[in-house]
Formats: C-alpha cells, structure tokens, sequence
C-alpha cells in the first residue's frame, strides 16, 4: 500500500488502528534506506495519535499495549526484523504532550534516537521537538471531524 501524500477518514478507533497496521507493512515493505525511519504526529487532544501508534505497534508486531501520556515521554520496545534486509531493532514512542520547554528535553537521548536509521520512531505533538527533527520524515496530520470521525493526511518531507 503505497499512503504517502494521501488523506483518510475513518469512522471508527478501530479504522483508524487498522490504518496505523497497514502503515507499518508499507514501512517494512520499503527497503531500508527508501522511507523514513522518523514519523511525526500532528493533531489536537483526541485526534486519534495514540489510536494510530497502537495500530503501527501491533503491525510491527509488538505485542505490549501502547498507552496515553503518563509522565513518560520516551518508551522502547525490542523488535528484530531482519528479513529483508532491514535491521530495525527499536521501536521508539515518544509523546511530547507535556513538553514545555526545551530543558525538558535534555538527557533524553533524542537526537541520538532519531538519527539511528536502526529505530523507527514515531513522535506525538512533535512541533515541539523542532530542533531535532530530521529532514527526511513522514509527517501524518489528524484532525478531529466530528464524534467519531478523524481526518487523517500523510506527507513526506525530502523523499
Ligand atoms: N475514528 C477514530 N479514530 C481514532 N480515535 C477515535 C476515533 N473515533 C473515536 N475515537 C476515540 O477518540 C480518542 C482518541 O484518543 P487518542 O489518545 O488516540 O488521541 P491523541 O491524538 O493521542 O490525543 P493526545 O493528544 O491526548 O495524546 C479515543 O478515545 C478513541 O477511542
Ligand atoms: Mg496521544
């Protein structure tokens, strides 16, 4: 499934998890190198980021439960997929909602975390993490429609 530079809606959390699982095939379909390893998520308090991240996960075939923001921004989960070619180990959630500052961000590893090409790291409320974002990402915009409707929009920077 080729989804950059498209928009979806779903009706559902369920769509919309399913979106986020489909997404991971095409993010394993691609070889390493051709797509970006770095997803940033943009969108107002349930638009659907968290829903998205849950599909992405259970599609890369982490089995945990990804949870909502508690106090912890970054959280890791082991993951080896080596067909392919492709030499991810870490799938990395990062929530950013409660970063204020950009002391907040410091010691957290970030910059190191996103530039790993051997992560796929997919990031929420990341217009607060400007300064370290690379270039070459995937952007997914969601917005809230009505009720259980979400807008979703996929682009891509400087593929
Ligand atoms: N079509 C839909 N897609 C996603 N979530 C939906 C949809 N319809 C209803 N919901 C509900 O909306 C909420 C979305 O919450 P979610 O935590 O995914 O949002 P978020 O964008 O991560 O918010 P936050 O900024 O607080 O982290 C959930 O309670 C989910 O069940
Ligand atoms: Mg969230």
């Amino acid at each position: 499934m080729k989804i950059k530079e498209k928009v979806f809606v779903t009706n559902n959390f369920e769509e919309t998890q399913k979106l986020g699982e489909n997404f991971a095939r095409s993010l394993l379909a691609s070889p390493q190198g051709e797509t970006s390893n770095v997803i940033t998520l943009y969108g107002e308090l349930g638009s659907g980021k968290t829903t998205f991240v849950q599909g992405l996960a259970a599609g890369l075939g982490i089995k945990n439960r990804i949870i909502s923001p508690t106090f912890i921004i970054v959280r890791s989960y082991k993951l080896r997929i080596k067909d392919k070619g492709l030499m991810i180990n870490d799938f990395y959630h990062i929530d950013l909602y409660r970063v204020e500052s950009e002391r907040d961000l410091e010691g957290l590893g970030i910059e190191e975390i996103v530039n790993n090409k051997n992560n796929i790291v997919v990031i929420e409320w990341a217009e607060k993490l400007k300064k370290y974002l690379p270039q070459k990402r995937i952007d997914i915009k969601f917005s809230y429609e009505k009720d259980n409707i979400r807008k979703i929009m996929f682009g891509s920077s400087n593929q």
